[in-house]
């Protein structure tokens, strides 16, 4: 156990976990380098609660956290806001050590907590707006559904005024030293954690963000307290005008910013990218270039996610488009990372093909094709002047979009 419990307001203490061991979240998402916690806590009173479990491997630091705190005995209450393993698999092992413990969440929770963990017993389904008091605190719930899963709910304290919020405003990357983020001379790296967080895990279901956080409205917040990552005590109003902001990107494409999703079998599509790109730079408009053949998908969604403009140059392959592009693209599809303006060049070696798998893949995409090139073999010089002004023309039209954020991290 690296990290002791902090108290985050009097008698609420911070009873986290960090994951340096998972490779991949979900099994998909990179955290090799960043990691994650898993954020739980406690609050104790006449009824004592603890807030989310934590993943099952960390069952022991998870429960060393309690122990340093108050006797387990002496749990009442065990609010489980998502049943996802990162962090609900440690509760039948929980439950064992304090079975009288009566585990709050959601009617669809209590059904998932039986698919998933067959624990039944103990458990009482709250309705959404439900206050349990807890002598000195109480705890309202919020229903949150698809913010992750259809189960999830927030958890709010009104005196407070702590919102709980599980994956909600949370993100990658372990928490050392301070968990607070005043506190952090690294905010900027949390913040990019959070944003790879919301494309890997949260923005399909943006829409369903919107409605949480109109739900939220006007209440007035002074901590928030996610499931991962940092919690926010002088500045929760930016993480949450900074998940509006990304749940819209869902709907306005985002920032004038561009995505240069880039694949090349012997360097000649690579060799006419380097023009377009002379002539995007040339406009001034910010570009990301990612290899999709050796970068990481959970590192090219956040640029997918947040960026207008997408670059595609890749070559055709088997008469089709270099299959690491055609995954990406497909995750953009599934991810909802609709909106975009798109511009795509390629190199073909006989009769073509990649141009097509691209068309059917826009069917997914909602995407408007501003711009696309094909050549033959290696680009000739006056292929490689037209990739020149292609860049610029491609740069001039991501330009005319608005920035829709000053905040864009
Ligand atoms: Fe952090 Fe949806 O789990």
């Amino acid at each position: 156990m690296d990290m002791q419990p902090v108290e985050i307001s009097p008698d609420i203490f911070w009873i986290g976990v960090n994951d340096h061991k998972t490779d991949l979240f979900e099994g998909l998402w990179s955290i090799v380098k960043e990691g994650v916690s898993y954020n739980s806590y406690l609050i104790k009173d006449e009824k004592s609660a603890i807030i989310d479990l934590t993943k099952e491997l960390f069952t022991d630091d998870f429960l060393q956290q309690i122990q340093s705190q108050t006797d387990i005995q002496k749990i009442d209450y065990i609010v489980i806001n998502h049943v996802e393993p990162d962090h609900a698999s440690s509760v039948n092992k929980i439950r064992a050590l304090m079975p009288d413990a009566v585990i709050l969440c959601t009617e669809r929770a209590r059904k998932m907590l039986i698919s998933f963990y067959g624990m039944e017993e103990n458990i009482q389904a709250v309705e959404d707006g439900q206050i349990i008091s807890l002598g000195k605190h109480r705890l309202q719930f919020i229903y949150t559904p698809n913010v992750h899963w259809p189960e999830t709910m927030m958890t709010y304290e009104p005196d407070r005024q702590i919102l709980f919020s599980c994956d909600a405003f949370g993100g990658y990357k372990t928490l050392s030293g301070s968990i607070f983020d005043d506190d952090r001379a690294d905010l900027d790296e949390y913040i990019r954690e959070a944003l790879r967080y919301y494309s890997n895990i949260v923005a399909n279901h943006s829409n369903s963000v919107r409605k949480a956080l109109s739900k939220l409205g006007n209440m007035p917040i002074n901590i928030v307290a996610p499931s991962h990552g940092l919690v926010w005590r002088k500045e929760a109003a930016r993480i949450i005008k900074l998940y509006q902001t990304w749940a819209d990107y869902g709907d306005n494409g985002g920032e004038p910013f561009i995505t240069v999703l880039s694949g090349s079998m012997y360097g000649n599509t690579n060799r006419f990218l380097e023009k377009v790109l002379e002539g995007i730079k040339d406009v001034g408009v910010p570009y990301e270039v990612f290899d999709v053949a050796r970068d990481q998908i959970a590192y090219i969604l956040p640029a997918l996610w947040r960026n207008q403009g997408v670059l595609v140059s890749a070559p055709t392959y088997e008469a089709a488009l270099f299959p690491p592009m055609t995954s990406v693209l497909q995750m953009a599809a599934q991810k909802k990372a609709f909106h975009k303006k798109v511009a795509r060049v390629g190199s073909y070696g006989w009769a073509g093909g990649a141009h097509r798998t691209f068309e059917n893949l826009l069917n997914d995409l909602r995407w408007e094709v501003v711009d696309s090139f094909e050549f033959v073999g290696v680009p000739k010089a006056g292929d490689l002047i037209r990739g020149r002004d292609f860049g610029i023309h491609f740069a001039n039209r991501v330009m005319l979009a608005q920035p829709v954020s000053s905040q864009a991290d």
